[in-house]
């Protein structure tokens, strides 16, 4: 795009205020003339990376509750009283959850006694309503007590009895809800005690032990509510989901697989992620449709497409899978008399679910993908298109060597790009060239210092702003790029697996903590265009950078101060009088840290009935005006 010179503007301004040492750069906003801006652009990806599902944005705050996993053992558990506790692959609960858990309790007890979980690196617990479900087998008959205790302070911040008539034939389930008061810090356990006189001699079986607090939208195996809602006011367009490379699986045979992620938890058997640690996938297909349905977000679902980390299926033997994936399109889709249709009844929803978005396969330019991948999209690409001909498909790289040689119409490609800030910014231009009959997707994106990946977790003020520019340069294109997400999403602290994060939490009271980037991605998210503005100006892109755009309410210029300098910016909107100013400012390398946050948005009311509004950007500043 070009940026127009500017003569109107110097003498609209010659009375203006010395405020700065130098000249304002002037920009004009046209009322008319733009692209028009996909109404999808800004989502999110998420898939599940160490403790981002489990430990994470879902409910359950319970570890190792169905021993998944590669040999996980005793982890997260610990005896109460004078007991032994082991793992009882004798007694599954079912025949997804191959173990229990034993309690043995020697002779002549007479106290409560039992086992703890202690979570994620500890359990949040706050002054909430809390809901817990147990599976036990067992002769027993009368009070089971639970508690929520600090691990190391002995403090009780809820205790709870409820009856039992429990038999040794088979397992049977207990839920029950209790209030809780606040612990001041993360180090809790969940507890669960018998009366160790009627168990005296003997041991019972306990298996997926599970405690929720509030979900939202109040769903039975939900999301944390908390964390919800902070991605919720990210007001995100899509969902793209479940991975990434967690799809993948390390083999074929951990690869996610759709169909043991539904229905009731205990019958879903849980899988070892490429990320090295279990999922439970109690976060299953249906509860991230639910996710969607609640936030009002278009689902953007991942099919497994033959390809794992370590394992390539193509030929023949992708037959299954193909076939794998029509049975998980009609689960979602599907009326309620087709086979799978009928399935998703029985696991509660009967209306079809909504999904347009659908990629084949994750990343593959990567890991040995490319060159099956031309064979392995072509033959999903056109079953896809045959028996879903509504659907928009989308294919997992923009790779030319990794593509069929004709690429099939319509198709959106998908590309992910993880940069240095400075390189980040340099491709501020990066899609101006791209062929406009070619739809897009930024399926995955954001600034990273690969000085030491692993070493800053959370994005600073130049991080962020390095995004807000690219962001520009990606606003100016939303006529081919129709979805842009930053990842990674979420993170919890004793979890990580990747620097920096979106969002991240521990289970310590006030630790969920919003990064610079997050207020970003939400400046931009909640004020969109749906037509691109050109802007005359008198100066060149860098280190400021600008786009405009409008909606039926209101004209919106976006800006991103990445230089060391603060800069003063005369922007003139014709016709318009006032509106809002946001900002996002703060010293170069300065981060919002847990329980130190710094930086956050503000927001003035502007006024000017010419028109004209002038902004004043602290260096690495980032501001989004909205006037009508
Ligand atoms: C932008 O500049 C061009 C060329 O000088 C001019 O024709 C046009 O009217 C200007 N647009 C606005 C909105 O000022
Ligand atoms: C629409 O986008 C194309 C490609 O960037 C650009 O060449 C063209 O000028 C844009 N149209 C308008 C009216 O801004
Ligand atoms: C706990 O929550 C209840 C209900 O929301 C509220 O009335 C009460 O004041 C809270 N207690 C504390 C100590 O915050
Ligand atoms: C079980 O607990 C409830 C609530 O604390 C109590 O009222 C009841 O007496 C207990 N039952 C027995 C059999 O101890
Ligand atoms: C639970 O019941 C037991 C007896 O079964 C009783 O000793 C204990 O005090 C009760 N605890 C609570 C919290 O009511
Ligand atoms: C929890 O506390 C609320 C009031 O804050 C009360 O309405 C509710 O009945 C309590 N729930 C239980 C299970 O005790
Ligand atoms: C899931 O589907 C695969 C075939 O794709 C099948 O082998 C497997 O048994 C199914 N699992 C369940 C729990 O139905
Ligand atoms: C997180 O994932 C990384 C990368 O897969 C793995 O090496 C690490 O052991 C995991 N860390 C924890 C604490 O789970
Ligand atoms: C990148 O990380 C390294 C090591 O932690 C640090 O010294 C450096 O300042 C960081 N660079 C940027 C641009 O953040």
């Amino acid at each position: 795009m070009k940026a127009f010179n500017l003569l109107c503007m110097v003498a609209a301004m010659s009375g203006a205020p010395a405020w700065s040492h130098r000249p304002p750069v002037e920009l004009t906003v046209w009322d008319r003339g733009g692209n028009e801006s996909s109404s999808l652009l800004y989502g999110i990806m998420f898939e599940v990376t160490n403790q981002t599902g489990d430990g994470g944005i879902h409910g359950q705050l319970l570890r190792n509750n169905g021993f998944q996993g590669d040999e996980p053992g005793l982890l997260a558990y610990a005896p109460i009283g004078d007991v032994d506790i082991d793992q009882d692959s004798d007694n599954p609960v079912s025949d997804a959850i191959t173990s229990s858990l034993r309690l043995s309790v020697l002779e002549g007890e007479t106290a409560f006694v039992g086992f703890a979980n202690q979570g994620y690196n500890g359990v949040p617990v706050m002054n909430e309503t809390y809901t817990s479900e147990f599976w036990m087998k067992g002769d027993y008959d009368g009070n089971i007590t639970l508690q929520l205790v600090g691990s190391t302070s002995g403090e009780v911040y809820a205790n709870h009895n409820l009856t039992v008539h429990s038999t040794a034939d088979k397992f049977t389930q207990w839920e029950t809800t209790f209030n809780s008061t606040a612990s001041p810090d993360g180090e809790n356990e969940w507890r669960l005690l018998v009366d160790g006189y009627k168990v005296a001699g003997r041991s019972m079986n306990f298996g997926l032990v599970q405690l929720f607090p509030p979900t939202f939208h109040s769903r039975k195996n939900g999301l944390r509510d908390d964390v919800a809602k902070v991605v919720e006011d990210l007001r995100p367009s899509f969902l793209r989901f479940p991975g990434g490379n967690n799809i993948e699986g390390l083999e074929v045979n951990n690869r996610w697989k759709w169909n043991e992620t539904i229905g009731p938890v205990v019958d879903r058997p849980g899988r070892q992620s490429p990320w090295h640690v279990p999922n439970t996938d109690a976060l299953g297909l249906d509860e991230y449709m639910y996710w969607c349905e609640d936030m009002g977000m278009e689902p953007f679902l991942i099919l497994w497409n033959g390809k794992s980390y370590d394992e390539i299926l193509s030929g023949p033997d992708l037959d299954p899978y193909i076939e794998d994936a029509l049975n998980e399109l009609e689960y979602l889709t599907g009326p309620p008399d087709s086979i799978y249709g009928k399935l998703r009844v029985q696991n509660g929803r009967e209306e079809p679910w909504k999904l347009t978005y659908v990629g084949i396969g994750n990343e593959d330019d990567y890991t040995g993908g490319c060159e099956t991948n031309p064979e392995r999209f072509t033959r999903f690409y056109n079953i896809l298109r045959e028996k879903y001909p509504d659907l928009v498909l989308i294919s997992s790289t923009m790779k030319p060597e990794c593509l069929p040689e004709e690429l099939p119409k319509p198709l959106i490609l998908d590309q992910h790009y993880y940069r240095k800030p400075d390189e980040l910014v340099g491709m501020f231009d990066y899609w101006d060239n791209q062929p406009r009959d070619q739809p897009v997707i930024v399926g995955e994106f954001g600034a990273r210092n690969f000085t030491d990946p692993d070493g800053v977790f959370w994005t600073f003020m130049q991080m962020a702003c390095s995004e807000a520019a690219h962001m520009i340069g990606i606003e100016r294109n939303s006529d081919i790029i129709k979805m842009a997400a930053y990842a990674p999403l979420l993170q919890h602290y004793g979890f990580t697996q990747w620097s920096p994060t979106m969002i991240g939490l521990d289970s310590s009271p006030g630790s969920l903590t919003l990064s610079t980037s997050y207020y970003v991605q939400q400046m931009f998210s909640t004020n969109r265009g749906s037509t691109i503005l050109p802007v005359n100006t008198t100066s060149p892109f860098g280190p400021l950078y600008w786009g405009a755009s409008k909606n039926d309410e209101s004209y919106i210029v976006k800006l991103a101060n990445y230089g060391d300098e603060e800069q003063t910016i005369a922007i003139n909107v014709p016709e318009t009088t006032s509106g809002r100013l946001h900002k996002l400012e703060g010293p170069k390398e300065t981060a919002n840290l847990p329980h130190d946050v710094q930086i956050l948005p503000q927001k003035q009311e502007v006024d000017n009935p010419d028109g004209i509004y002038e902004v004043k950007m602290a260096a690495w500043g980032v501001a989004v005006l909205v006037v009508s």
